[in-house]
């Protein structure tokens, strides 16, 4: 549904191309063949760094290809056209929706048409939340309709809502010290924004933070770099031992703007009704296609993105664009008609925002194979300009990560940050196999968007993220083809 069909001259076109290009590559490849030693039959490195270096060096042709197929050449804009039609199409693609199995059906024929190979599905169970109609009223000081999304699973209010006084806190240690205040009331958390990591926690815990002093209700400052008066959702936890109280997100204007009137004396009254509810857990699917590697075939290098998302907005930032530049990876491979030595295995993972439930799914059915993966990549923070890309493994597979990198010195997108340990790549992390997210300098920006109504195709950048996919396909590609995997420990 998303091929653009050739027209015969353009199949002339690329055929040329190819060929012309598999004899330069060949030639490339077969004096680099001369040289190097041989690896032993354990596949432990037989060759020095210089080796390894010269034989990355010459995948430069190969990327220079990637580049001007993704960037400037025919199919600059492929991967954002591709997720318009499909956000679009769909909209949001909450676990448990119904949006959510279309879109999975969707890509499901698109991996198809688009030529890939094992496309299938792998079923998983994901849990099913909905937010219902949900309104905040504050009552006093003046009567205002306040913007709200409530978290994921939260509970509903009871019927006729909840209408108390509020008590504001800029932090979990102003509640314990105010713990007295708290009874019957609803909490508004107006912490500051200090970057996601640390600020996360609010919306995480602080429902079960205000349920333990005796709060009826939590409303939380959007965990957002900028506002325009936007809510922002997310997921929550609620502890076993605690009682469970509803709780949404509010915007930073009106979190502010309460705590402004508290500060004041003001006793500030909210009515806020909520009629979320979850529901058992429901079947889904990680989506995975891959291109099965000519050589050593049971060997893997992942990319990944997840198509699920919130319920509002598009998500087409989080994580469409994660999602197609990683589809879009195996597209240019496959255009190029690539194969390389390894499995190049696309999973797009299904309830990321829940805490990974698709991918930890994934990794049980899976992980007996983990001494097989060689990468396993992730991307889950935007595709504005990626900088380089983040990396966790041994300092040997860094320095080879950091040769990859310099492949892509004409995109000037060459660093290797330490991290990445994203959602849905982390269990492989954790069992030792190397793991790399895209890295872009603009997470400010990010979070402008992320889980609220404005993470939509407006948002993104086809040119950036044309970038984002080149780097995507160059890394994988060139990991998914040297002659070895990627060394895990130092004694390797
Ligand atoms: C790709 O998108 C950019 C930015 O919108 C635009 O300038 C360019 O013309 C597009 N290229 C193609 C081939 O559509
Ligand atoms: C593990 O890898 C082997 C060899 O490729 C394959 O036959 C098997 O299906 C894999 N197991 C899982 C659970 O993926
Ligand atoms: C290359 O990227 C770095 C950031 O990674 C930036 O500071 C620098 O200005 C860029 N150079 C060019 C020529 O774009
Ligand atoms: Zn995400």
């Amino acid at each position: 549904m998303f091929l653009i069909p050739f027209s015969q001259e353009e199949k002339k076109k690329l055929g040329t191309m190819k060929l012309f290009f598999f004899l330069f590559v060949g030639a490339v490849h077969l004096l680099s063949l001369g040289s190097g030693k041989a690896t032993n039959k354990n596949g432990t490195s037989q060759r020095t760094f210089q080796e390894i270096k010269e034989e990355i060096a010459s995948y430069e042709e190969v990327a220079k290809a990637i580049i001007n197929l993704a960037v400037y050449g025919k199919y600059q804009n492929r991967s954002y056209e591709r997720l318009g039609l499909l956000v679009d199409t769909v909209g949001p693609r909450l676990s448990g929706s119904k949006n959510l199995e279309k879109a999975i059906q969707i890509m499901y024929q698109n991996l198809q048409q688009d030529g890939l190979e094992d496309v299938h599905l792998e079923p998983v169970r994901i849990p099913h939340w909905e937010r219902g109609e949900e309104s905040a009223v504050m009552l006093q000081p003046r009567i205002h309709k306040m913007a709200i999304l409530g978290l994921g699973t939260s509970i509903g209010t009871p019927p006729g809502g909840i209408t108390a006084e509020v008590l504001v806190v800029t932090s979990f240690d102003e509640l314990q010290r105010r713990a007295s205040e708290a009874r019957g009331k609803i909490v508004v958390y107006n912490q500051p924004y200090t970057g996601y990591k640390t600020t996360v926690q609010y919306r995480m815990q602080g429902a079960v933070e205000a349920a333990k002093v005796g709060a009826v209700a939590s409303l939380i400052r959007s965990v957002a770099s900028f506002s325009i008066y936007s809510p922002h959702t997310g997921f929550q936890e609620y502890q076993d031992d605690v009682p469970k109280i509803p709780t949404a997100c509010i915007t930073v204007e009106d979190a502010e703007m309460i705590s402004r009137m508290a500060s004041r004396g003001d006793t500030v009254i909210i009515h806020l009704e909520m009629g979320a509810k979850t529901y058992p857990d429901t079947d889904s699917f990680n989506t995975v296609a891959e291109i099965t590697g000519s050589k050593y075939p049971d060997q893997v290098v992942l990319v990944s993105g997840h198509l699920d998302s919130w319920d509002v907005g598009q998500g087409a930032m989080d994580d469409g664009v994660g999602a197609f530049i990683s589809w879009e990876a195996l597209s240019l491979v496959k255009d190029l008609g690539l194969r390389p030595k390894r499995t190049l295995r696309l999973v797009l993972w299904a309830a990321e925002e829940q805490g990974g439930i698709g991918a930890s799914q994934y990794y049980e059915l899976h992980k007996a194979n983990a001494s097989r993966y060689s990468l396993v990549m992730e991307s889950d923070s935007g595709t504005f300009l990626p900088s380089g890309i983040q990396f966790t493994g041994s300092d040997k597979a860094r320095a080879i990560m950091k040769e990859i990198m310099s492949l892509l010195q004409p995109l000037n997108v060459t660093k290797v940050f330490s991290g990445g340990e994203g959602t849905d790549i982390n269990f492989w992390i954790q069992a030792g196999v190397p793991g790399a997210s895209l890295c872009d300098d603009d997470l400010y920006r990010y979070f402008f968007f992320h889980h609220s109504y404005g993470d939509t195709m407006t948002a993104i950048d086809p040119k950036q993220m044309n970038v984002a996919a080149a780097v995507w396909a160059v890394v994988s590609y060139v990991v998914a083809d040297i002659e070895e995997m990627l060394p895990r420990s130092e004694g390797e």
